[in-house]
C-alpha cells in the first residue's frame, strides 16, 4: 500500500512510471464518451472517499470521474459536514474510514492533517492540496509539458508570483524530474528554503531573480498562480496584489521567454490579475490540457496507491 503525500517523498522512478501510465490510459480513451468506463477497470468494487475542507472544481470532478472510469465508486465529503470538523480527531477519523473505504483523498489546510491521516489510515491516502503542496497538480503539469514538448528534464521552468503550495510542488518536481527552476517574485513571498534545498540536493539549478523579464529569458515554461490562495487571509489581499502586480504574466513578459515557451496555470485563474486573457487564451497556453490531465495523472496515481 502506497500513500501519495508529496512529490519529493515518492520514488522518482515510480513518478515517471505514473506519468507513462497516465499517457497510455489517456490515449486508450481517445474518442470515447467521458462517462464510459475504461476497458480495464482496476478499481471495480473499490470505494474511494474524497474529503474537501476547501473549495474545489477540478480536483473534485477529476477524482470522481477518474474513479468511475476505472470501475470504482466515490463518496464526496465536505470536512465541515463530518465530525472531523467538529472535534473528532484525525486519527480516529482515519481509523473509522479505513473500515469502510479502500482509499482516501483529502484536501485540507494544515499539512499535519494529511500526515496524521496517513499515519493512522490502513488504506492509501492522497494529498489533494494542503497549504504546503499540491502534488497531483504538478504530476498533471509534467505530463502536459511532456505531451507538448517532450522530456522536461533539463528544461528551464519559471515560476512567477507567490512562492506558494503549487510552487513548492514544482520545486519538488524539479528535483525528481531533473529540470531547473527560476523563481521570480517579491522577497516577502519567496518559497520555503526547504523546498529549494530539496531541488538543489537533487542537482537542479534553482535561481531567484527579482526582475521578471530577466527571469523568463530562455524559459521553456512560464507558470503563474493566484495571488491570494485559499489559505491566505483575505485581509492580506490588497498588500499581496500590490506586491505581486509587477509579476503579471502578459504578452510582453511571454515575448521575453523562448519563442516556443508554454504557459501554465493550475486554475482557477484571476484573469487580468496574475495573467492576462491574451496569454490564457493565446497560443502558448496549455491551461485546459493541464486541467484535463489531472484526470489521467490521478488515475495513474490511484493505481499506484492500490498497486492495481
Ligand atoms: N487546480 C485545482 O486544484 O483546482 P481546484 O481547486 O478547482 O480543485
Ligand atoms: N495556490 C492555490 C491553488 C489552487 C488550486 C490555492 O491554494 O488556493
Amino acid at each position: 500500500m502506497n500513500h501519495f503525500l508529496d512529490i519529493h517523498t515518492t520514488d522518482a522512478d515510480a513518478l515517471h512510471r505514473m506519468i507513462a501510465q497516465a499517457r497510455r490510459m489517456k490515449s486508450a480513451r481517445d474518442g470515447r464518451p467521458r462517462g464510459m468506463p475504461d476497458d480495464e477497470t482496476p478499481l471495480a468494487g473499490r470505494m474511494v472517499a474524497l474529503i474537501f475542507e476547501k473549495p474545489s472544481t477540478r480536483t473534485r470532478v477529476s477524482f470522481d470521474v477518474g474513479v468511475r472510469q476505472m470501475g470504482g465508486e466515490t463518496m464526496v465529503l465536505s470536512g465541515n459536514d463530518m465530525q472531523l470538523g467538529h472535534g473528532e480527531t484525525i486519527a480516529d477519523t482515519a481509523r473509522v474510514l479505513s473500515r469502510y473505504v479502500d482509499m482516501i483523498m483529502i484536501r485540507t489546510f494544515d499539512e499535519a492533517v494529511l500526515t496524521e491521516m496517513a499515519d493512522y489510515a490502513d488504506v492509501p491516502v492522497i494529498n489533494g492540496l494542503t497549504d504546503r503542496s499540491h502534488p497531483c497538480q504538478i504530476m498533471a503539469d509534467v505530463m502536459t509539458y511532456e505531451e507538448h514538448r517532450g522530456p522536461i528534464a533539463g528544461k528551464k521552468v519559471v515560476w512567477t508570483g507567490d512562492g506558494n503550495n503549487v510552487c513548492a510542488s514544482f520545486l519538488h518536481a524539479a528535483g525528481q524530474f531533473g529540470f531547473d527552476l527560476t523563481f521570480t517574485g517579491p522577497a516577502q513571498l519567496d518559497p520555503d528554503p526547504e523546498f529549494i534545498g530539496f531541488a538543489r540536493s537533487r542537482g537542479s539549478t534553482v535561481t531567484i531573480e527579482r526582475d521578471p523579464a530577466r527571469a523568463v529569458a530562455g524559459a521553456d515554461l512560464v507558470v503563474a498562480d493566484t495571488w491570494v490562495s485559499m489559505h491566505d487571509a483575505q485581509s492580506a489581499r490588497e498588500r499581496r496584489h500590490n506586491l505581486l502586480r509587477p509579476y503579471q504574466v502578459n504578452d510582453r513578459l511571454m515575448a521575453a521567454a523562448r519563442p516556443d515557451a508554454l504557459f501554465m496555470h493550475c486554475l482557477p485563474a484571476h484573469r487580468e490579475e496574475e495573467v492576462t486573457s491574451a496569454v490564457m487564451d493565446g497560443p502558448s497556453s496549455v491551461v485546459f490540457d493541464e486541467a484535463e490531465n489531472r484526470l489521467h495523472a490521478q488515475k495513474a496515481i490511484m493505481r499506484w496507491c492500490l498497486d492495481v
